[in-house]
């Protein structure tokens, strides 16, 4: 079974792979007429690339979207949108079929018996996460049509936590492009700690918090394609993620709840913006956690494919030591992805 698409009404198909010649995206059930501005999806993209970053993996690639469907002069046209991504810094030859330890690449040789090439880790490498983040940077331009923002920040790196997102967010924090904090004075700590868990050989787990502001009250439908769920699966794409929570948790009802104002907005928003699995109208809040990154340089044992037993293994090569902030351009695509499906089903249910 080979079946990966994702999505109700947007419908959203990965293709390609880490250490292939191309990977892209298919993306059905956007709606005709929608102007995609090319700086807004570069912008996206440049937030992904390893090259805004010194500390991130080494790996340089061009990123440059090549349009193949779906838009004429930078318009949708209704149809699927297709676009693709070459790859260039790549040499197969370096793979060794040696299974890394927590990588997929045991799991997947099993399951494929040897037929997938999973060099580079195939299609459960980040790299997946550039057309992803392409075809959410589409989905974020339909939504801004319609008064819906999606933003977000690095919540933890390792230890160092960010303050969190005023919950009621009655305004856009001012934050960087490229390393978005609520708190910047943080940032330096937090990039001393990147370069030097890098130099140690090692690698940090890391968190986002994601807010989406502008939602209609009552956007998700009842229990299969609820706000949570829709969101979740897209999220969960994205290699590394390990957990996804919405709102706040206390221990008791009363500390919890979110009593009601004027015009039914919430005088607090402990859900997270959303009830039932649906938009209550405050904005949605979520905070996304990522395992460290599994390459880390130290000695380790991995698993030989062909001889079947375990080997002493020493990964080198370019890897990143945090999947933040790079990821946090995925994060928000998949929950822009998940949005603009939930939009769409309930302009077809409507
Ligand atoms: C943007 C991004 C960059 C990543 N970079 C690396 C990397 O350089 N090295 C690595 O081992 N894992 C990296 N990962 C994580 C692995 O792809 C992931 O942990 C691995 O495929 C196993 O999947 P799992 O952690 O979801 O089980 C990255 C993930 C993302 C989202």
């Amino acid at each position: 079974m080979n079946n990966d698409t994702v999505g109700t009404a947007v419908r959203l198909r990965l293709f390609g792979a880490s250490h292939a010649p191309e990977l892209g995206f298919e993306l059905e059930g956007i709606p005709a007429g929608l102007a995609v501005d090319p700086d807004a999806l570069r912008g996206e993209l440049e937030r992904r690339s390893a090259a805004a970053y010194g500390f991130a993996t080494g790996r340089r690639e061009a990123d440059e979207p090549i349009i193949e469907a779906g838009l004429e002069n930078g318009v949708t046209t209704g149809g699927v949108i297709r676009m693709s991504f070459k790859n260039r810094a790549y040499d197969r030859s370096e793979y060794r079929p040696v299974a890394r330890p927590s990588h997929a690449d045991y799991a997947a040789f099993v399951k494929s018996g040897g037929g997938e090439d999973i060099s580079g880790g195939g299609r459960y490498s980040g790299r997946m996460t550039l057309p992803m983040t392409a075809a959410g940077a589409v989905c974020r331009q339909l939504l801004r049509t319609r008064g819906i923002e999606v933003f977000g920040h690095i919540a933890a790196i390792g230890e160092l936590k960010d303050a969190p997102f005023d919950p009621m967010l009655t305004e856009k924090p001012d934050m960087d492009r490229l390393f978005p904090l609520v708190d910047p004075s943080l940032g330096a700590g937090m990039k001393a700690l990147i370069e030097q868990t890098r130099r140690e050989g090692d690698t940090l787990s890391c968190e986002a918090e994601v807010a989406v502001t502008g939602l209609p009250v009552g956007l998700g439908e009842p229990l299969a394609n609820g706000v949570e769920g829709t969101l979740s699966r897209l999220l969960f794409m994205i290699p590394g993620l390990r957990g996804v929570s919405f709102g706040e948790l206390r221990a008791r009802g009363s500390l919890m709840n979110d009593c009601f104002g004027e015009g039914g907005r919430t005088l607090t928003n402990r859900s997270g913006g959303v009830n039932g699995g649906m938009a209550n109208g405050m904005p949605l809040i979520f905070r996304c956690a990522f395992r460290p990154v599994p390459s880390i340089s130290l000695p380790q044992t991995g698993f030989d494919l062909i001889e079947k037993k375990p080997v002493p293994l020493t990964i080198t090569g370019r890897h990143d030591t945090c999947i933040l902030p790079r990821g946090l351009a995925a994060v928000e695509a998949a929950a822009a992805l998940g949005t603009a499906d939930l939009l769409m089903m309930g302009e077809e249910n409507g």
